[in-house]
């Protein structure tokens, strides 16, 4: 296990996923009940933009600074609440000074939305990321961290006793088993907790793991969304990826819709947005 979400806090992969993120909290928490939110494969919580790791890729820079150096006027709504929520984040540790110092991770935007009552478990296996992790919520009641693995967690927490839950799996894939994996556990959520809603971010890297990943999941009615960089990202560096979201609540297709092709635009020529229907279609001429 060496991965380090460190390293890429505040890149594209996390402007797609936590738009995505900041809109399914949005929407599952409009209504009157509760809500229980498991973060999978949860990361540190919080991430240091100064740091020797997030200098070193410049991803963030390349990434979230993006967009928050672009004026309100004209941005899509579901994007302004993502930077608010960073910012929020960010404003934690001192006041601002221009440029971000902070980034909030999957856990610190899920813990924002929480109303009493709802309840987070998030789970983190590294031992030295779910230290960090356990420091981020020293303390805070509303937020249980588990050293644990998160596959296993999915079994052991569906179906939630509230009836209602949003299922955050952002594994690293840094096993080559890892979409084999990911296949089995969702659909073994799937099948404890159908009516769940299940937002999984994928790499872009082997076409046809990513393929048979969806063939694995024809069945499931989903929206899948995904960010190319396009051709001119360097040999060995992840170029694309999309999320998936089974059970999304109504309204986040059309924000997403809106969302992403603007940040796509933001983040240079040739970066595109894709959407697909349902899962049922890799093709990319499903793509609208
Ligand atoms: C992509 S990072 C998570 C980023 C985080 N979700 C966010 O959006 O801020 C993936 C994390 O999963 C952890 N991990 C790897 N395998 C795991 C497992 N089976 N269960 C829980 N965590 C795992 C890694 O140590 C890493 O910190």
């Amino acid at each position: 296990m060496n991965y380090r979400h460190g390293y890429h806090a505040g890149n594209f992969a996390d402007l797609l996923k936590h738009t995505a993120l900041c809109e399914l909290l949005r929407l599952l928490t409009a209504k009157d009940k509760k809500l229980f939110v498991l973060d999978t494969h949860a990361g540190a919580g919080g991430y240091d933009l100064g740091s020797e790791q997030a200098r070193r890729t410049g991803e963030a820079e390349a990434g979230i600074a993006r967009l928050t150096a672009e004026a309100r006027a004209g941005m899509p709504a579901a994007v302004v609440r993502y930077i608010a929520a960073v910012q929020a984040y960010d404003r934690k540790f001192g006041p601002s000074r221009g440029a971000l110092q902070r980034y909030p991770g999957s856990p610190r935007l899920i813990r924002a939305a929480l109303r009493p009552g709802d309840r987070f478990v998030a789970c983190e296996m590294h031992p030295q990321e779910a230290l960090l992790l356990k420091r981020e919520f020293a303390g805070d009641r509303a937020v249980e961290v588990r050293q644990a693995d998160g596959y296993h967690a999915l079994k052991e927490l569906l179906p939630p006793v509230e009836r209602r839950a949003l299922v955050l799996i952002d594994p690293p894939f840094e096993a080559i088993d890892e979409f084999e994996r990911l296949a089995r556990a969702v659909r073994h959520g799937l099948r404890r907790f159908p009516i769940g809603c299940y937002a999984i971010w994928y790499p872009i890297k082997d076409e046809a793991a990513v393929s048979s990943f969806f063939a694995s999941l024809s069945e499931v009615k989903c929206l899948r969304m995904e960010l190319d960089l396009g051709p001119r990202v360097p040999e060995g560096k992840l170029a694309a990826c999309g999320l998936v979201v089974i059970n999304p609540p109504w309204k986040f297709e059309e924000a997403m819709r809106e969302a992403l092709p603007w940040i796509a635009a933001r983040l240079g020529d040739g970066v595109r947005a894709a959407f697909f229907a349902s899962s049922a279609s890799a093709d990319p001429d499903a793509r609208k």
